[in-house]
Formats: structure tokens, sequence, C-alpha cells
């Protein structure tokens, strides 16, 4: 058996002798039901509630999906409590430090770290996607100049269904990777002209000898009237981020894609699903939301009036960028980032920012603090990206269009992961209905 047979692995693994038991009381009667117990290759067992409903006429009910695995993935592992992530068994700390994007997304999408040769081959593959067809480019100028970007490209990127439809169909694997190759491609192109709108620059054209990063940096920031040289300091943080940012399972703009894409829709669509619930301050847009938290303070003094907020339970303020639904350690996104912040600030001479230094002192209050240790609230990735990029010159409704841009590569990877799956059906959850019980109609002149 290969590795990259291990999704299927992990549904053979369990011995079939395992099982739990469910014991309830029906009618004055007792019963009991056996569920099997699933193992993968690492993290917590799992029932096999599949057939549950069938047998026992109960739902199980799991606001949030706090409980509850959606499928089987051998992509991404994150141990929570230990501060653990793995992309295919790699450390997201080993990959962050040597790898360029590319082989990252290569590994999440071909199971294996590429070769040189493939790594080559890779690039030039992706650089044959990188520009937008110029019709495409037209679908920017009917946004106001003022829209947020986040908005553009879920327009956009949901647009790219009406401009390929040589790869839409999910069950031709030569389209769907065609599809995934134009999608990687193409995202950082679209985000560097939603910015470029918004300042009334001209677009760029993507410059493919450059790095994914690189080329990224020089779509925002050249302008045609001057030749641009791509910081290498600056160029690491984004590969950096990129890499922090690829994949991280099943959160909910991941399992949005493959929520959408479960009954078929075309992936440009699905991309664009995951896009728009990538923008929510709770998920992806946290990190614009953390720097106009530590704007908001302001000063380090004001520091503890704002953990006195968070702390309230009638006050909806949160510290932002602090706690996680899985995390319930320090981030390991977090740790790589906050020496980025370090490497970055020094490069471009910007000492005593205020920013990073309200950011710092919160960090060391909140994390010497009962409420935040007691509920193993630790400061997350979006913690310190935002500050990086506002160093680097990214205005803040760019931060998310950025996590949207690597966060494409994860939610590619996802979507090809759940074609595969012979398993693979629609989703469709059930509920616990608290609605009123049928009723007699009124027409509308007796009501
Ligand atoms: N500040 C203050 N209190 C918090 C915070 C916070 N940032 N986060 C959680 N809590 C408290 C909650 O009030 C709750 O308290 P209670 O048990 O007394 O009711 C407890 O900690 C658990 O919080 P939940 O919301 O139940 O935890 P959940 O796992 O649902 O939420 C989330 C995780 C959404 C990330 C939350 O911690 C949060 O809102 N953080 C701020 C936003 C943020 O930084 N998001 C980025 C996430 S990372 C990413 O998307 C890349």
């Amino acid at each position: 058996m290969t590795k990259t047979d291990s999704a299927q692995a992990m549904r053979t693994k369990s011995p079939a002798s395992e099982k739990v038991t469910l014991t309830f009381d029906e009618n004055g009667q007792q019963k009991s039901y056996h569920l099997p117990l699933l193992t993968g290759n690492l993290g917590p067992k799992v029932i096999d509630i599949r057939d549950l409903y069938a047998k026992t006429g109960y739902f199980t009910y799991d606001p949030g999906f706090t409980s509850t695995a959606s499928c089987d993935s051998a992509i991404t592992y994150i141990d929570g409590e230990n501060g653990i992530l793995l992309h295919r068994g790699y450390r997201i700390e080993d990959l962050a430090e040597h790898c360029d994007f590319l082989e990252v997304a290569y590994l999440l999408l071909h199971k294996e770290l590429p070769t040189q040769k493939q790594f080559e081959d890779y690039h030039h593959e992706i650089s044959l996607h990188t520009l937008l067809h110029e019709q495409l480019i037209n679908f920017y100028k009917g946004f106001r100049r003022d829209a947020h970007p986040m908005a553009i490209m879920v327009g956009v990127v949901g647009a790219l269904s009406a401009f390929y439809h040589d790869s839409l169909d999910l069950h031709n694997p030569y389209q769907r990777e065609l599809a995934s190759t134009r999608l990687i491609a193409k995202i950082p192109s679209m985000a560097a002209i939603a910015y470029k709108y918004s300042i009334g620059h001209p677009f760029m054209y993507p410059h493919n000898k450059l790095k994914y990063a690189e080329n990224f940096l020089h779509m925002m920031f050249a302008v045609p009237s001057y030749e641009y040289q791509v910081n290498p300091v600056l160029a690491k943080a984004m590969n950096r981020i990129l890499v922090l940012h690829a994949d991280h399972e099943q959160n909910a703009s991941t399992s949005t894609v493959r929520l959408a894409s479960s009954s078929g829709a075309n992936p440009f669509a699905c991309i664009a699903a995951g896009i728009a619930s990538l923008w929510g301050p709770a998920h992806g847009g946290a990190n614009e939301a953390v720097l106009n938290m530590l704007t908001e303070i302001g000063d380090k003094s004001r520091i503890p009036e704002f953990i006195k907020r968070a702390k309230d339970k009638n006050d909806p303020f949160r510290l932002m960028g602090f706690g996680h639904r899985v995390y319930k350690n320090y981030d390991p996104r977090a740790q790589v980032l906050r020496k980025s912040c370090h490497e970055v600030l020094q490069e471009l001479g910007i000492k005593d920012e205020p920013l990073l230094g309200i950011a710092l002192e919160l960090e060391k209050i909140a994390l010497d603090d009962p409420y935040f240790i007691e509920k193993k609230l630790f400061p997350n990735v979006d913690f310190y990206s935002g500050i990086i990029l506002k160093a680097m010159g990214i205005p803040t409704s760019m931060f998310t269009v950025l996590f949207a841009v690597a966060r494409t590569i994860g939610w590619v990877a996802q979507w090809r992961e759940m074609i595969e799956d012979p398993i693979q059906k629609i989703g469709r959850p059930r509920q616990r209905y608290v609605g009123h019980e049928q009723r007699n109609f009124m027409p509308l002149n007796q009501r």
C-alpha cells in the first residue's frame, strides 16, 4: 500500500470488532445499538453513526459540528491540544521555513513533495495560466472603486465558471486538473487586480519568471512607469504567509467548499462560496479585525480596559486574534509569524511600530490572565499576520483576500479529495425542529 492510499487505509484500519454501545429507554423498554468505532492514522477515534437514524429513528445534535467528522481526509492533521499542524505528515514549521508555496501546493494536491524536476514542471504549468481573460477584466470595471475587494473576489471567481466551460465536468479527471491549475494560477492575478482597481492604478500583468509569492508582490506593487525589484525579505515573508494559510482541515470555508460541491456544482462556483465564508470576521476576516482592534486600543495604557471588556459576558467584544475552535494551545502558525514579523519590521526599518508594541503587550497580559488561561485562549495566526501585511504596505481590506489566495490550494485539494472519494454523497445535515406544530391556515381577510 502506498502513502497515497492513506484515506482508504483509515477506513479499513479499525478491527471490525471495535464498537460502542448506545443504550436508551424506548417506551419503558431498554434498547441497545452497536455502532462501529473507526480509527484514523492519528487523532481521536470516530463513532460511525451513518445508520443511526435508520436503526433508531434518532438524529444526533451537534451545532457548529464541534464533535462531528464529516469526511475522511489525508491532507491535514491538527492536534489542537499540543499545537501541532501537519500537511501530508510534514510539520508546518518545516514547510514554512524551507518550501516555496508551489512546493506546498504540489504536496497538498499530489500527495508527495515534488522533486526538483517536478517542481520546475509544476511552476511552468501554473505559469501558463496566470493571465486572466481580457473580458473578465471588464468585470472589475463594473464595481464601485470603494467596493470591498472580497466582494469583488466572490463575483469574479464565481464568474470564471462562465469562461471555462471546458473544465466544469467534475467527473472528468483531466477537467478537474485543468480547473485546479486555473484556479491556483489565476487567483493571485485576480486579487492584485482587485487592489489595483481600488486605487485607480493600471493592472500589472503577471511576470512568470518570478516565484509565486514574488509574482504576487510584483502584481500588487509594480507600476508600468518604474522598474520594480521584489525585496527578498518581503518575498520570503509573503511566501511564509501563503504557506501558513494553505490549508487547515475542515474549517468553515473548506466545509463550505465541500458542501457546495457535494451537489455537483462546478469548482469555480464552489471556490467563490469558500471565499464568501472566509470573509467573516470569525474566520478569515480576523486579521483585519485584529488591526482594527489594535488601532482602536491605540495605546498600551488602554489594554486593561479592553481585556476587561473581552471578559465581560454582557459585552459582545472579543479579543481578536485570540482563541481557536481547534487549537487549545499556541497556534504553531502564530509562532512562525511572530518571528517573521520582527524580520519584516527590521528589514523595513520600522522601529517602535506602535501597533506591534500594543500587540506584544496585549499578548503578554492575556497569556497571564486566568480567564484566557482557563479557556485556553492563545494567539492565533491572525494575531501577527495583520501587522506584517500592514508593514508591507498591504491595505487592511486586502488581508482576507490574501488569505483566500493561499487557501485556494487547500480548497482545491479538499475538493478533489472529496470528488475522488467513493463514499462521497451530497451533504445534507438534519435539524431539531423547534417551530410551530401543524396549524390551520387563515386567509388574509380573516387574520
Ligand atoms: N476573547 C474573549 N473571549 C473569548 C474569545 C476571545 N477572542 N474567544 C473565545 N472566548 C470565550 C467565549 O466567550 C467562550 O466563553 P464561555 O465558555 O464563558 O461562553 C469561550 O471562550 C469559548 O468560546 P467559543 O466561542 O465557544 O469558542 P469557539 O471554538 O466557538 O470559537 C473563535 C472560536 C470563533 C475563533 C473564537 O475564539 C473567536 O471569536 N476569536 C476571535 C476571532 C478570531 O481571532 N478568529 C480567528 C480564528 S483563526 C482563523 O480563522 C484563521
